[in-house]
């Protein structure tokens, strides 16, 4: 039986990287600083961790503008510190994931210089160009990601160019050859180097509309992930001719071994569509699943989107299971608004689902979201305030390592590239890494505790997914051997007396007794038990 890939079953970590260890004293996180904290990913237990961007960039979207896709950023380090960091992981058992953005690069990429140089410049039709409308003005009414028209008027030229997220971000033009034998050329430059896979940004976008036709009006009560700004993305995103540079992309991971990973930035509220990036096995592995990030922290809807997920998956396809990102915002705050005991049953949910579990930098020891001042915001994308995601940078704050005034993230008396929290609320300092580790009933080590179950139970496969029970305050599971029951109020539940031998609790405490019926959850509490047999 061939053996099965690493991430069924797997636990990575999202690595913002310029948050996470200075190790040079720059106030930015830097390669280096990940390979000086290794052995706490080891410990924690996770198999791979994905770094946020790390290829050259102005920045204007921090890395999500590539200017070079086959260098490092110099802040952030150079190619051999991330040589050093692949070798040094895999002593210990880790692979390193890179982000990938295919769909636009920066303004600065050579190819979007040699592009606006002229009409015929070799790399003009690398990028989407069009001319004004009929009666003047942008080409059709798709927006950008700042609600503003998404065509730039490119004077010396006489074209608009079309960028989805800012200007700065001119989006690919994937109906031309050349664009894909440039991307197999770079993914085949990586997995060369020993990178076990990529996070691709913005999956659900590459292809554009031929025709380039009027996206339609969103019904009111859509949710964000069907769109923004009043409209439907019905021609600028989730284009059918996607796929096939999955296809392409596929073979390629699959001619490597082990097998390379690609797991999409797959921005859809529909499963259904969700379950399509994976093809027939023959596109991504792996799909991030955003209804299930979206969903509140409610049994019902948390059951309803899992269930959902399950059953649009094709037979095989592996699951993921997220509730922070850098662009979404951290759990601890957006589902458990800053509540330990939901925290930690928000990490015993999400380390018990079958699949891939995503952990977000700081997720392992309940890090919120920080209140950063707008002074000190540093993301372009939504300073403007109307943006529907918010403020990106609550959740990029630096990851705090210890109790002191640099928070262990960068040298004593440097200021951070974004504040560690926020300095008008300076005793809300949240949790560390070194109270916690000193203390077996941290969050921490709960989550430490959750992936060494997960790797002992869920490991090497997909078990089914088998819901017991969804009352509006409870959630009862099946996987594999386990049996998990979250109480999801702030009330005492019952619990199955079948359930078999408690492995775990995120209280720390057995489950009480409550009169007739048995065993009992506290509140907000989540019980992991096996079966025997
Ligand atoms: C993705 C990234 C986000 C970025 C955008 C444009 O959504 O996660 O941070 O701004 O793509 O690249």
């Amino acid at each position: 039986m061939a053996e099965s890939p690493w991430w069924h079953g797997g636990v990575l970590y999202q690595l913002y990287v310029r948050s996470w260890r200075d190790s040079n004293g720059d106030g930015y996180g830097d390669v280096r600083g990940i390979i000086e904290r290794l052995d706490y990913l080891s410990w924690l237990g996770v198999d791979g961790i994905w770094l946020s961007p790390t290829m050259p960039s102005p920045d204007q979207d921090w890395g999500y503008d590539v200017s070079d896709y086959t260098g490092v950023h110099p802040e952030l380090g150079t190619l051999d510190d991330l040589d050093a960091l692949i070798a040094a992981a895999a002593e210990r058992g880790i692979r390193v994931l890179l982000d990938l953005v295919p769909n636009h690069t920066s303004s600065a990429h050579p190819w979007f210089l040699d592009a606006v140089s002229a009409r015929d410049a070799e790399h003009r039709d690398y990028y989407v160009w069009a001319d004004p409308a009929p009666g003047g003005g942008p080409p059709n009414n798709w927006l950008d990601a700042t609600g503003q028209p998404a065509w730039q008027w490119h004077a010396a030229t006489g074209q608009y160019y079309l960028h989805n997220f800012l200007a700065g971000q001119p989006d690919l033009n994937w109906w031309l050859p050349s664009v894909h034998a440039e991307f197999r050329e770079i993914l085949r430059f990586w997995f060369d180097r020993g990178i076990a896979g990529f996070r691709i940004d913005v999956a659900h976008g590459l292809y554009k509309d031929a025709e380039l036709r009027d996206n339609p009006p969103l019904p009111p009560g859509s949710s964000r992930l069907d769109g923004r700004f009043g409209l439907r993305p019905v021609y600028n995103a989730n284009r059918p001719e996607t796929h096939s540079v999955y296809r392409e992309w596929r073979k390629i991971a699959g001619s490597y071994s082990p097998a390379r990973l690609l797991l999409g930035e797959t921005w859809t509220g529909d499963v259904g569509r969700l379950a399509s990036y994976y093809g027939n096995d023959d596109e991504l592995q792996l799909a991030f699943n955003f209804p299930f990030a979206f969903a509140g922290f409610e049994a019902p809807a948390l059951t309803a989107v899992a269930a959902e997920t399950t059953a649009a998956l094709p037979p095989g396809a592996c699951p993921v299971w997220t509730g922070s990102n850098h662009d979404i915002g951290r759990f601890p705050t957006r589902w458990c608004a800053g509540d330990e005991r939901k925290i930690r049953l928000a990490l015993l949910v999400l380390a018990t689902l079958p699949g891939t579990m995503v952990l977000y930098y700081g997720d392992e020891i309940g890090m919120t979201d920080v209140d950063v001042p707008a002074a000190l915001r540093r993301d372009s994308m939504t300073l403007s305030g109307n943006n529907p995601q918010g403020n990106r940078d609550r959740a990029r704050t630096p990851m705090r390592w210890d109790d002191s005034p640099s928070g262990g993230f960068t040298a004593e008396g440097v200021v951070p590239w974004l504040p560690l929290g926020n300095p008008l609320q300076p005793n809300l300092t949240g949790p560390s890494v070194a109270r916690q580790r000193d203390d077996p009933g941290s969050t921490l080590w709960l989550c430490r505790r959750l992936l060494e179950l997960r790797r002992a139970e869920l490991g090497g496969g997909i078990p089914r997914l088998e819901i017991l029970s969804a009352e509006p305050h409870l959630w009862v599971y099946r996987v594999g051997r386990l049996v998990v029951a979250a109480n999801f109020s702030g009330r005492p539940a019952g619990m199955p007396a079948a359930a078999g031998e408690v492995l775990l609790t995120t209280s720390g405490e057995e489950p009480g007794t409550d009169g007739r019926r048995g065993a009992a959850l506290g509140p907000w509490q989540g019980v992991v038990a096996r079966q025997s047999g």
